[in-house]
């Protein structure tokens, strides 16, 4: 039997939208595995949002929300940003699922039995006014070293000294701004230190591990291994660790365990085995291999093999390390705006592009990776646009327009030599996607391009299409096997440009199964081609620019509102029926209204639009006109329901309702009457 392949990328945390930094890792995972699956491989690609700990807890809490409802929003919303950038999973779950807490506590319980888990008494910072332990990010201070004001608890930003939250001049909540004291309690310990000559071995393995990356955790061995703090106290997100009061699972402890939820999800919806097991026994033979950034190593290096290895389960085989990216050589900062939401770049930019630009970028190394935006779309234009793009488009369209869309049988001349020069290299090209040097596969995919472009060149056949059809034709159709063959080849990279090369060609998908096999003549010559068109478009500069929004920019509300007065005061322009269809309208029911704080204007609402997934967050700038909003409970609005969902005051608003009157305290809801939520205003 074939062997069984699991690939995971990092569960990005269900606490905001995901970046085009994340999405290096993703595209990364999903062009190897789509490049696997091509190959005729067992392979099955599994994600999941990772929802548990303090950070996101706190952040439902500041929107009002509770956890479970603040993470299920950005459930879909990261599954539609990923899927935008045809990131293709076979299953994406979630960590807070029950299979999680099940597969949680089945290997907590597995490491309790083999000795594995101690009590020790650990003292931290602690807000008596928030009765809670405050993570090293939730005390700021003066620097005990450098005496820079405002702080992180673990680590001071100007100086780079690392220290205790309690070593800080003057340490603060950054909840509520009081002094935080020490404070006792028990935790529970995984014992990493036993295993510390099981991971050494492990971690020497170039197979499991770039050796660089290997080289950069043996600081850990040297210190001594620690052990591993796999407990909090609550209040936490997270689940109840059995036979313990008030003590949850430390977020990274069922983080990786994730990974054994969604192959259960994955199992169960598809059938295609029994239970996680079937992969994750530790005599199961598949093969597990895990893509992660540099950041988050020694979770994946160390912890992860250890616990799975103590618990009886399959360790993996490889994980594999990206770099960062940057963005014009600079960390990406979201007050500059250059963290570049995934949903913000599909606003303006084909995926294909940030897809071919990272593959042509990304070797198997733990090296960063900037995207500069002159890099980015000279780049994307001289090769993918250009090269490419125009060799398809040019060839096929004198195919089209002067020789009716026929091919020529095979040939004996210079266009065979073509043909077969190109598929000679594809050996090399499989291998370079195998071991992850998507570099080099994209330079010998591009130099076939430059190779044909120079054949056109060269036997000019606009000209012959009018004196030598039939050579023309020749040489055109052999042109078209090598327009087949990169659509082939650059499938994992650019799966919708190949799809249309497909279609255009009239021809059925072409993969590297087949490749491996292939001999000229590649395309069925009896088919005539389909409609060509042109593959993609150049990237404009001025679409770049758009990608960078810094967040004070926009200030929705202030600067829309001045618009729309300006607006008033001249009579709008007549618009068509049709404009105003797009407009959808619905009834809702005001289920809690409140006074965003700090922000006079603004009422924060529930409402209910008759939505399975629950009532909507609307924020609307009419507090001046009900100074009581809890008066408005129960009451009936008009909606408009499809505005694109914006962020008011760090609170996303998902609709707008509509009032009547000149503003300021002279504003009234409408009123729809008494129709169920949900109803249209038409
Ligand atoms: N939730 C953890 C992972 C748990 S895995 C059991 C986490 N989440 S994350 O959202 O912060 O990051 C998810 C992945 O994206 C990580 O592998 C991280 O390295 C990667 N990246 C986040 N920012 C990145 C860049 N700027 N560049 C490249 N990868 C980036 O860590
Ligand atoms: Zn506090």
């Amino acid at each position: 039997m074939a062997e069984r392949i699991l690939v995971t990328s990092a569960l990005p945390y269900a606490n905001g939208p995901v970046h085009i930094g994340h999405a290096l890792e993703y595209i990364q995972t999903d062009i190897w595995v789509r490049y696997l699956k091509s190959a005729g491989r067992d392979v099955i690609y599994l994600c999941a949002d990772d929802t548990h700990g303090t950070p996101i807890e706190l952040n439902a809490a500041k929107q009002g929300l509770r956890p479970e409802e603040f993470v299920g929003r950005f459930f879909e919303q990261h599954q539609a940003d990923l899927g935008g950038l045809d990131v293709q999973f076979d299953c994406f779950w979630s960590t807070n699922s029950d299979e999680n807490r099940r597969y949680a506590e089945l290997i907590y319980g597995r490491l309790k039995e083999a000795g594995d888990i101690a009590r020790r008494n650990v003292e931290q910072t602690y807000c008596e006014t928030d009765k809670r332990f405050l993570p090293d990010r939730f005390v700021k201070g003066t620097c005990p070293n450098c005496k820079s004001p405002d702080q992180y608890g673990d680590v001071c930003e100007k100086c780079g000294k690392t220290y205790a939250p309690t070593d800080l001049i003057d340490p603060r909540c950054v909840l509520c701004g009081t002094a935080p004291v020490r404070k006792s309690s028990e935790h529970l310990f995984f014992t990493l230190s036993k295993h510390a000559d099981y991971l050494r071995e492990l971690i020497s393995s170039p197979e499991f591990l770039n050796p660089g990356v290997a080289a950069q955790l043996k600081q850990f061995f040297e210190k001594g291994l620690a052990d591993w703090d796999i407990s909090r106290d609550g209040p936490y997100f997270g689940f109840a660790i059995p036979g313990e009061t008030d003590k949850f699972f430390y977020v990274w402890l069922d983080a990786p365990i994730g990974y054994i939820a969604t192959t259960e999800k994955w199992a169960k919806t598809t059938g295609r085995a029994k239970n996680a097991l079937d992969y994750w026994r530790a005599d199961s033979g598949s093969r597990i291999v895990h893509f992660i950034g540099k950041d988050i190593v020694y979770f994946h290096a160390l912890f992860w093999p250890a616990v799975l290895k103590e618990a009886g389960l399959k360790t993996p085989d490889r994980i594999n390390v990206h770099g960062h990216l940057t963005l014009n050589g600079e960390k990406m900062s979201k007050s500059r705006g250059t963290l570049i939401a995934v949903r913000t770049y599909l606003d303006h930019l084909d995926p294909s592009y940030l897809r071919y630009f990272y593959a042509a970028n990304l070797g198997s190394g733990p090296e960063d990776l900037d995207l500069s935006f002159t890099e980015f779309r000279q780049r994307v234009n001289a090769e993918l646009v250009n090269n490419i793009g125009n060799l398809a488009n040019r060839g096929l369209s004198i195919l089209a327009t002067q020789l009716d869309k026929k091919l020529a049988p095979a040939g004996e001349g210079p266009g065979k030599k073509l043909v077969e020069e190109a598929l000679a290299r594809t050996q090399e090209i499989a291998d370079a996607f195998e071991r992850l040097e998507f570099r080099a596969a994209i330079k010998a995919i591009a130099e076939i391009s430059q190779v044909a472009n120079q054949f056109v060149q060269v036997q000019e056949p606009w000209k012959k299409a009018k004196t030598d059809q039939e050579t023309a034709r020749q040489d055109l159709s052999d042109v078209a096997d090598v327009v087949y063959l990169l659509a082939g080849l650059l499938q994992p990279v650019v799966p919708r440009l190949s799809k249309k090369l497909f279609e255009q060609l009239n021809a059925p998908e072409l993969t590297y199964a087949q490749i491996a096999q292939a001999k000229y003549p590649l395309l069925d010559r009896t088919r005539p081609i389909g409609q060509p068109s042109p593959l993609i478009g150049r990237i404009e500069d001025a679409q770049l620019q758009k990608l960078i929004v810094p967040p004070e920019a926009p200030a929705p509300a202030a600067k829309e509102a001045k618009k729309a007065k300006e607006a008033a005061s001249e009579p709008p322009a007549e618009i068509e029926y049709a404009d105003f269809a797009k407009v959808q309208l619905k009834v809702g029911k005001i289920l809690a209204a409140e006074k965003v704080p700090k922000a006079d204007k603004l009422l924060k609402f529930s409402v209910d639009v008759g939505e399975p997934s629950g009532p909507r967050t609307i924020v609307s700038g009419i507090a001046e006109a009900y100074p009581e909003p809890e008066k408005l409970l129960g009451r009936n609005v008009v909606v408009v329901a499809n505005l694109k969902p914006r962020p008011l005051r760090g609170i996303e608003s998902r609709g707008m309702l509509l009032t009547s009157g000149p503003g300021g305290k002279d504003l009234v809801l409408l009123d729809p009457g008494p129709m169920p939520p949900g109803s249209d205003v038409k």
